[in-house]
């Protein structure tokens, strides 16, 4: 075990040694790889029609250091290569001083939709002229958001000029959830404005609901790479890096490619956000909802180069996660999850979680301008098909082996190998 690389290490090495290495109770790690995870019990009390629970695999990325803090990261997700790539870019991240991460206040928006109003620009001037009764009344709703320095925050209110019923007004409510998500304590506080908004505008409130468009809570994270650090096979760092700018340039010029290179990022953004019990479809709907706001969807990242030649990346998006509240504490993994990173805030889990997507993207983007992504894919590729026709355990590495040297790797192939063993 001493020599090893985590990665080569069996699944009970692999948990010994986070023992040793952060302190955490087996117990914990035990929930954190599901072995003592959600029970069938506590998910009849989450949602409803319960028949039991679905497990994903879950994965420790290595390497990764996040504003000088170093942070093992948990990552639940079903395609293979995502840890791997994310750990190896963290690395080449280190070498540049790792990430460096930033975010906003906590703030969500909440939206009213005012309807049936007489005159929308009076209306409006009512409501702007009340901002000050409208934030006191919604800071006494949550006492205990009000002791820990959140609540409302501000009021804006916008005409919709154009839409199919006519023009009207929004409300946004603008609150600092501190480190929950925001969704119930935003959700309440509109409802229980609703009749001081009807009375100050004279309209009818139809919707009342977050915004998932959470573009006052961005997380932001960057990193710069020494070109020395990015050479690898016959490929030298410069070349690396002109090649990862322009295929960036690619995704921020064209929404085809955009959609595929968020989605890059998004798999090891979703999978820390699915690994802390955070609402991970929130987080899809705000992220690509932001890649749009300049009227044109487009890459949420950014690759240059430095002054000193290095590779220098950049990541901004909506992050509207929490580290209290929701599955966050109730599921025994995701209250693991955030044991083994450590995180103090919603802020500080929102700054790993863009520097894991920051990671991401750079091992898409280096994996395919230079040798394409099937080579090590198809590697981790070719053991689920062995799984998948049946091998046993101990036989999936062999077969997937063989059918990679063999260039067919397919789940007929698998079973084909698996009767041809079976019969010898
Ligand atoms: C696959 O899950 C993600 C990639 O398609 C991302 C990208 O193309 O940048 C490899």
């Amino acid at each position: 075990m001493k020599n090893k690389k985590f990665y080569e290490l069996s699944v009970e090495e692999r948990l010994a040694w986070l023992e040793k290495e952060t302190g955490l109770a087996r117990e914990t790690l035990n929930a954190l790889c599901g072995q003592a995870g959600l029970t069938p019990e506590s998910a009849d009390h989450m949602i409803e029609n319960v028949l039991g629970t679905f497990a994903l695999p879950l994965g420790i990325a290595q390497n990764f250091l996040v504003n000088g803090r170093e942070v093992l990261v948990p990552m639940a997700i079903e395609e293979p290569s995502v840890v791997a790539a994310a750990s190896y870019m963290a690395k080449l991240a280190r070498a540049g001083g790792g990430f460096k991460a930033s975010s906003d206040a906590p703030e969500m928006i909440g939206q009213m939709q005012i309807l049936d109003l007489d005159d929308i620009s009076i209306a409006k001037i009512a409501l702007e002229s009340h901002k000050v009764e409208l934030i006191e009344a919604a800071s006494d709703i949550d006492p205990l958001l009000k002791k820990l320095g959140g609540g409302p925050r501000e009021i804006v209110v916008r005409e919709i000029q154009e839409s199919a019923i006519g023009p009207f007004l929004v409300l946004h409510l603008i609150m600092d959830v501190r480190d929950a998500m925001g969704a119930n304590t935003i959700n309440t506080a509109l409802e229980r404005l609703t009749p001081l908004v009807e009375r100050i505008s004279g309209g009818r409130v139809l919707l009342r609901i977050l915004s998932n468009l959470a573009d006052r809570r961005l997380a932001r994270a960057s990193c710069t790479i020494p070109v020395e650090a990015l050479a690898f096979g016959e490929y030298s760092g410069e070349e690396v890096r002109d090649r990862v700018i322009e295929a960036w340039s690619f995704a921020d010029a064209d929404p085809y490619r955009a959609a595929t290179h968020n989605k890059g990022i998004m798999n090891g953004v979703d999978a820390v956000v699915i690994a802390t019990g955070n609402d991970w479809r929130a987080v899809e709907a705000g992220a690509h909802a932001y890649a749009a706001h300049s009227g044109r969807y487009t890459s949420l990242s950014r690759w240059t180069k430095g002054k000193n030649g290095e590779l220098v990346g950049e990541l901004e998006m909506p992050m509207a996660v929490g580290t209290v509240g929701g599955a966050t504490r109730v599921h025994p993994s995701a209250a693991a999850a955030l044991q083994l990173m450590n995180v103090k805030s919603s802020r500080e889990l929102s700054e790993v979680i863009v520097s894991v997507g920051l990671a991401q993207n750079l091992g898409a983007l280096r994996a395919l301008a230079t040798e394409g992504i099937q080579r090590g894919h198809m590697a981790l590729h070719a053991r689920q098909v062995a799984t998948a026709a049946g091998a046993p355990t101990d036989m999936v590495s062999a077969i997937a082996e063989q059918m990679v040297s063999e260039g067919r790797v397919h789940i007929d192939r698998a079973l084909e190998i698996l009767n041809e063993w079976r019969t010898k």
